[in-house]
């Protein structure tokens, strides 16, 4: 499958999301994700949950990466697929007026609903793009922290989304993502399902590979801030992994026994013996006077 179909599949699936979620909310019913859930398992707090416009929330994200980020007032922030703009509006709100975010979705279904979130809000600091990853719409050393919240799994190229979040932070800048990384193989047959890949796991890499592709950009000071195992967020009706629920599935013929054992481990919600939710920072030296390759 190539980068562009396994693109293809993700921004259906998320286009799909969007737009059920649109049709929920005009019909007046209610999609927002139960606190409970966004503070237990993502990691939000009350103030942080009472300061999101409604309709941000998605309960797409693996973690809380504005918690985590070293964010100061006046700061340019990137949030690489921003979903329907969660982390955006809680990274404006600690940059002040002075500071701005730029959100980054290559799905146009969700950058319609970050922007309507953003007008009914009236956040004046914030701005959505509608990008690749892979091939971020911002200038060269043009911010100051790139953040993301379980979108880099999703990429076909994620050693070429650090070479990009590496390109656009200036010399000091620091990236914080919250992501979902393997720490056993999965069948490659079951990574070979595009519709999977939708839902975090299948096209997530393995965590020492995920470390290796961001100092292999450049970045220093690689950390793994928080682990945790990954399957309560799978389990969740509305986190992320869910979306791959969500998609209608291909009939295929019956597949050999270790993806069935895989998928059943999926399905039972035994995410843990393949994936982990992990918070990691690293930095992009204050030294660097040329971008690399
Ligand atoms: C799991 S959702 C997370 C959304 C948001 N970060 C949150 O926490 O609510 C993944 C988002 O990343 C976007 N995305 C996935 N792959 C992408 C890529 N290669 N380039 C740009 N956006 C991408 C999807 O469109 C989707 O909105």
């Amino acid at each position: 499958m190539s980068d562009d179909d396994v693109r293809k599949a993700v921004r259906r699936s998320y286009g799909r999301v969007a737009r059920e979620e649109r049709s929920c909310c005009d019909s007046g019913c209610s999609q927002e994700v139960p606190a409970e859930v966004a503070k237990t398992l993502l990691g939000y707090t009350d103030e942080q949950l009472a300061a999101i416009p409604d309709g941000a929330n998605l309960g797409l994200g693996c973690g809380n990466p504005t918690a985590l980020a070293s964010l100061r007032e006046g700061d340019v922030v990137l949030d690489l697929g921003a979903g329907a703009g969660i982390d955006c509006f809680l990274a404006a709100e600690r940059v002040g007026k002075r500071g701005r975010v730029i959100g980054v979705d290559m799905t146009p279904e969700m950058i319609d609903r970050a922007r309507e979130n953003t007008e009914r809000s009236g956040v004046g600091n914030v701005e959505f793009r509608l990008g690749e990853i892979e091939h971020l719409p911002v200038a060269d050393a043009s911010v100051d922290r790139v953040i993301s919240n379980c979108v880099i799994n999703l990429s076909p190229d994620k050693p070429q989304v650090f070479r990009e979040a590496y390109r656009a932070l200036r010399p000091g800048g620091e990236m914080l993502v919250s992501d979902i990384v393997l720490i056993a193989d999965l069948p490659p047959e079951v990574r070979a399902d595009a519709d999977s890949v939708a839902g975090c796991i299948t096209g997530a890499m393995r965590k020492e590979e995920y470390l290796a592709a961001i100092e292999a950009a450049g970045f220093e000071r690689v950390e793994i801030l928080t682990e945790r195992p990954a399957g309560g967020i799978a389990k969740q009706e509305s986190g992320a992994c869910d979306s791959a629920k969500r998609s209608p599935r291909v009939r295929q013929p019956e597949p050999p026994e270790d993806v069935r054992q895989a998928a059943r481990l999926i399905d039972s919600g035994k995410v843990d013996v393949f994936a982990t939710s992990i918070h990691v920072r690293a930095v992009k030296s204050v030294a660097v006077s040329s971008i690399r390759a």
